[in-house]
């Protein structure tokens, strides 16, 4: 409550002096206090995976990189309605079957990083790591044809035939 009331002295202060801040004024309905989507998520009760502590500030975050490394939106993996606020969502439901498939990509994805990495006789030195962009690279299924060779730059000439033996 105190917080809405410091949030609302704001608004009135920069009403009546006229100081918007620029930004919030041209891409927010006036007088609406900028608030971070994380804010409206709810505790979770369906977590399988992620550490049950897991506060709401660093499960969006999680969440973001699912998304961003899928180009997906959040209504990919859960039931709710894009553009809606994340209070409308059921975000606990297991109903969508993309939503159990990125637990087990999850789980591959956390056994190639503490099993698989340690065998490849890697630089101890450096960090090996492998995230859900390493193979989607924003794409929901993963490329798996190479893509078309570059063109040869100008002037250099076309590899010579291959032998005969
Ligand atoms: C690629 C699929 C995927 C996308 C996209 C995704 N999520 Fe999730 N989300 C999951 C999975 C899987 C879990 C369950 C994790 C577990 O079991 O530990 C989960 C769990 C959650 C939970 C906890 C629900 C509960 O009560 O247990 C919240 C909240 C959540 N996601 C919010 C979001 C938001 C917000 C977005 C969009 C920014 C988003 N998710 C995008 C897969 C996804
Ligand atoms: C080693 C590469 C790799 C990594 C890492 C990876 N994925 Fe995938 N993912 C794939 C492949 C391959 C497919 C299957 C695409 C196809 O053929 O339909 C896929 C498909 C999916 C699908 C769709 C499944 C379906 O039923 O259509 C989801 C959701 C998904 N991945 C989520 C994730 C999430 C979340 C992460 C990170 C936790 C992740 N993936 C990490 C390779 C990967």
């Amino acid at each position: 409550m105190k917080k809405l009331t410091a949030i609302l002295l704001v608004v009135l202060v920069t009403a009546v002096f006229g100081q918007n801040p620029p930004d919030a004024a041209k891409d927010k309905p006036q007088g609406e206090a900028p608030k971070p989507a994380w804010r409206s998520l709810k505790p979770p009760t369906n977590l399988k995976l992620l550490n049950k502590d897991i506060n709401e500030r660093e499960l969006f975050q999680v969440m973001k990189g699912f998304s961003l490394s899928l180009g997906v939106r959040c209504v990919y993996c859960h039931k709710g309605e894009d553009g809606k606020p994340f209070d409308t969502f059921d975000f606990a439901s297991d109903e969508k079957p993309t939503k159990n498939q990125a637990r087990k990509m999850f789980v591959m994805v956390q056994d190639i990083n503490k099993n698989q990495l340690a065998k490849l006789d890697l630089d101890p030195a450096k960090e090996h790591k492998v995230s859900c962009w390493t193979c989607h690279r924003g794409k929901q299924v993963p490329d798996f044809e190479l893509p078309p060779p570059p063109p040869r730059p100008e002037g250099e000439k076309p590899p010579p035939p291959a032998e005969k033996k």
